[in-house]
């Protein structure tokens, strides 16, 4: 509840509750390692946030508690403690590392934190939380790789594994650690273990292989037991690049251990070993490029595999390592949104097609009733061509085909298992059946990240540029940051990662999600320091081959952790990284001459409507990294680094300057990529960079309010003209909806990026089939400066983790209303404008234990009470000139009002 106050005129008001009410000063969202009660992790240092809860205004942490106890009583009553912090003089409320005794495997700890503020109160313990340890060491793993010797084959049907055990009465707990050579869904008694899909997920499979621990306690019963393990292809043997497959190995592999824990402290296990069976299932084949073939009429067996067996042929034990097991880090992928047809219709050629009025990634959900034998196939399409057909050309060599034959046993309801297509449109073709018969609707899949953004303006295009972005975002996070969901590629392009970063960090919480992909990221960098092109790579050609080492694309190996780090404000990013940074540097000054990087392959601006010098992005990007270096040693405390490579940073500056920038300060190759790239990573003189803005201002002018960029300065092109004072130039690209434009695709009907400006373009042709993804999110790279500029949540360079922000939103004329919002790991930051004539009004919330510094975008601020914001609990500093006011703000709701004239 908040109370308002009308003072004077008013004019700023705000709620007033340090006075009128009793404040509480409450902890919530405990995690640990970004989680809420993970089970199996193998972090010997786990690290605790929390955010403050109180209703009160300029409200900091002043100290605070952590305890950690074995059971949930001695957590309460002090004793089986394996940490307590003591009381803690701090304002840390993220990434505390754990002190206390070794952690050991399979454990489970309790944890609570408490804080006090500084107002003097102190909140109560937080609700009691858990972690639990997973197998910490290979001689954990007592379960044995288990294969069928051969039998099964790429493409081929799923094989299943299956065992059954007797389990006596008293359960108390029982746990299933489980990972694959391939892709792999457990059943215990016929029911699904968790809700994972594409488990174990996909790492630097040839350096680290992810397990999930399951509690299964729910699903054992007394008495018979049955356990069965479906494999398929995954990442590990499937199709992955193309024409690629098997890129990690030929044969599926199964490793898993059942470990029940009685009430009399007796145990039983249930390790995969020679004394399991296996049998080919009804799924035929799965793919991710190419779905499922499922026979249900086979299905009998799979009921029977959840049943004691006895029938099945026999497993060959394999020798395969177990020293890469890893517990998993970041979110699995899990179902999300269902979606139905928004339309079925027949094209114009005849074919029946389900329009489903979203692009996104994941599967359909098919329920169905007719005979035996009778047959459903369903093809999955982005978009129609120009004359409304059904087009899958952009596929490539993806068929995307789900195939499904009924067992004729009343209602049948199938989801595929080990696959997942990009689509919007599925084409329907029956054997045996009427489409009165079937009733489909969708499942979205990604990695289960929390939403942490949320951007709504009074404008309906812009809207839908941000539900575009979001929409690219959710259909290619999954596992790892893709650049398509569709075709015959799904890969984790370092380069269109990068470029996506910021934005995506606004829109969900990709932190987790991130940090695995920079394990992938390291144990893929080649000993040279070179970075592969993709994460997890996948490789080809030689090793000197084109896939290691290029500009803007293996530079995520310095961008991404201090993206991350200045986003989530985790040093430990930073420090598992520094490495892999340093390397990465020291191997592009390697191939670069006199510091000039002038050797290699690179993509250059990739995608861009004008060229630019592929040589001077890759001088550019250079650059960029050893300043993201720099920026984390800083950080880190490694003061020789700082220095040395403050040399490096200032040669391969010099070495720009002297290669290209003209005598009369003009760039070599004059594009706005240049000049945007530039200008973003400081390689131009102090005396130059209003020429350079003016060229790039004229040249976007010039072009009718057009950009020319791709994937590698798009980031960047509105921040820069924001940052040089051209908010109105970043508007008229923001408002251009002629080809190439962001909202170009919206005003088309897109539902997600595309990856090219002129996906369709405007005389209705569709691009080149080989590239032409519609669900891209690199140019959705905008949404930071959405964010930023249009939401006014911005932090400065030196500023992490929003633990300090700016508010400074940049209303324009065509916009009535923003209302954005970042949960951030101190708490939700909130900013709403809206403008009504000459009235503005601003609404701001700043989080517990952050401070923000809110820059007003008018000048004339008529009516505004300055003495009562002076006076005020949570106003920490007023400045103010001609120009603008700045108000330092404490934590609290406020709102501002004022007229403009
Ligand atoms: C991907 C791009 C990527 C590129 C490199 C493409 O196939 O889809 O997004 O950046 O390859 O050229």
């Amino acid at each position: 509840m908040t109370c308002k106050f009308l003072l004077k005129t008013v004019v700023f008001w705000a709620s007033f509750l340090s006075v009128v009410y009793a404040q509480d000063l409450t902890v919530f969202d405990p995690t640990c390692d970004y989680k809420t009660d993970p089970i199996g992790i193998d972090d010997a240092t786990p690290q605790f946030s929390w955010k403050l809860g109180s209703n009160g205004f300029g409200i900091l942490q002043s100290a605070y508690q952590i305890r950690v106890a074995t059971s949930i009583s001695g957590l309460e009553k002090g004793y089986d403690v394996q940490w307590d912090s003591g009381k803690i003089d701090s304002d840390q409320s993220i990434h505390v590392a754990y002190g206390g005794d070794a952690l050991k495997a399979r454990q489970r700890y309790y944890w609570q934190v408490k804080v006090w503020d500084n107002k003097g109160h102190e909140s109560g313990w937080s609700a009691k939380q858990y972690w639990e340890m997973g197998l910490l060491d290979e001689a954990d793993w007592t379960g044995k790789w288990i294969t069928t010797g051969g039998k099964d084959t790429l493409d081929g049907p799923s094989p299943i594994f299956c065992k059954s055990f007797n389990v006596p009465s008293g359960v108390k707990s029982a746990r299933l650690y489980a990972t694959a050579r391939g892709v792999y869904e457990a059943r215990i008694n016929g029911h699904r273990v968790g809700e994972d899909y594409f488990t174990p997920g996909w790492t630097s499979y040839h350096n680290r292989l992810q397990y999930q621990v399951y509690d299964v306690s729910s699903l054992l019963i007394e008495g018979g037991n049955a356990i069965s393990i479906t494999l398929g292809d995954g990442w590990y043997r499937g199709h992955t690049y193309d024409k690629n497959k098997a890129m990690y190995g030929e044969e599926l592999a199964l490793l898993a251990q059942l470990e029940i824990e009685l009430r009399d402290g007796s145990r039983i296990l249930v390790n995969s070993d020679e004394s399991w069976e296996f049998e080919f299932g009804p799924i035929r084949s799965s793919s991710f490029f190419n779905g499922e073939v499922y026979d249900a009429r086979l299905i009998n067996f799979e009921e029977k595999a959840a049943r004691p067996l006895g029938m099945g042929n026999p497993v060959v034990v394999a020798d395969y390592s177990k020293s890469g097991l890893v517990a998993t880090y970041g979110p699995p992928v899990r179902k999300h949104e269902s979606l139905r047809p928004v339309n079925i219709f027949k094209t114009p050629m005849g074919e029946v097609v389900a329009d489903f009025g979203q692009n996104f990634a994941g599967f359909i959900r098919l329920k169905v009733r007719g005979s035996a034998g009778s047959q459903i196939k369903l093809q999955h399409a982005e978009v129609l061509d120009e004359a409304g057909n059904f087009y899958t050309d952009n596929l490539r060599a993806a068929r995307q085909e789900i195939c499904y034959t009924l067992n004729g046993r009343g209602e049948e309801i199938y989801e595929p298992h080990f696959t997942f297509q990009g689509f919007r449109y599925v084409k329907i073709e029956l054997k045996g059946l009427q489409l009165d018969d079937v009733d489909l609707s969708a499942v979205v899949l990604y990695s289960d990240m929390r939403i942490t953004g949320k951007f709504e303006t009074s404008d309906s295009l812009l809207n839908q540029l941000q539900h575009n972005i979001l929409w690219s975002q959710k259909s290619n996070f999954i596992e790892v940051p893709a650049d398509c969901p569709q075709r015959d590629e799904r890969l984790g392009w370092t380069g269109d990662a990068q470029a996506f970063y910021a934005t995506a960090a606004f829109n969900m919480d990709i932190a987790s999600f991130s940090i695995k992909w920079l394990g992938d990221l390291r144990a893929d960098q080649r000993a040279d320091g070179a970075v592969p092109f993709i994460v997890p790579a996948i490789i080809q050609g030689s090793a000197e081959g084109p896939w290691y080492g290029t500009s803007g694309y293996s530079d995520a190996a310095t961008i991404v952790p201090w993206k991350l780090y200045q986003r989530y404000g985790d040093k430990r990013i930073l420090a598992h990284q520094y490495e892999s940074m340093k390397l990465w540097v020291d191997y592009v000054q390697t191939k670069s001459n006199h510091y000039l990087w002038n050797t290699g392959f690179h993509y250059g601006d990739h995608v861009s409507f004008e060229p630019t010098d592929k040589l001077l992005v890759a001088q550019a990007f250079a650059a960029h990294s050893v300043q993201n270096l720099i920026n984390a040693a800083a950080v880190l405390g490694i003061n020789e680094d700082v220095r040395s490579y403050s040399v490096v940073l200032d040669s391969v500056k010099a070495a720009f300057a002297r290669e290209y920038i003209n005598s009369d300060g003009s760039l070599t190759s004059p594009t706005q990529g240049a000049y945007v790239l530039a200008l973003k990573f400081d390689l131009i003189p102090d005396s130059l960079v209003k020429q350079a803005i003016t060229w790039l201002v004229k040249d976007i002018k010039d072009r009718g309010n057009l950009l020319s960029t791709g994937f590698m300065a798009t980031p960047h092109l509105n921040l820069i003209l924001s940052k040089y004072g051209f908010d109105d130039v970043a508007y008229d690209l923001l408002w251009q909806d002629s080809c190439p434009s962001w909202l170009y695709p919206v005003k088309r009907g897109a539902t997600t990026i595309w990856e090219r400006w002129d996906g369709i373009k405007p005389d209705n042709q569709l691009q080149d089939p080989f590239m032409n993804s519609f669900n891209h999110f690199a140019n959705g790279s905008i949404g930071d400066w959405m964010y930023q500029t249009i939401g006014g949540i911005r932090l400065d360079e030196a500023w992490v983790g929003y633990k300090r922000f700016f508010i400074q939103p940049v209303p324009h004329d065509r916009l009535k209303f923003a209302n954005s919002e970042l949960e951030t790991p101190y708490g939700k930051i909130a900013t709403h404008w809206k403008i009504e004539g000459n009235q503005f009004d601003l609404e701001v919330d700043v989080p517990p234990n952050t401070e923000a510094e809110v820059i007003f975008p008018h000048s004339n601020m008529n009516g505004l009470d300055k003495d009562s914001l002076r006076s005020h609990a949570g106003v920490r500093r007023i400045k103010s000139d001609k120009e603008k006011l700045v108000v330092t703000l404490g934590s609290g709701n406020y709102r501002f009002h004022y007229f403009t004239k």
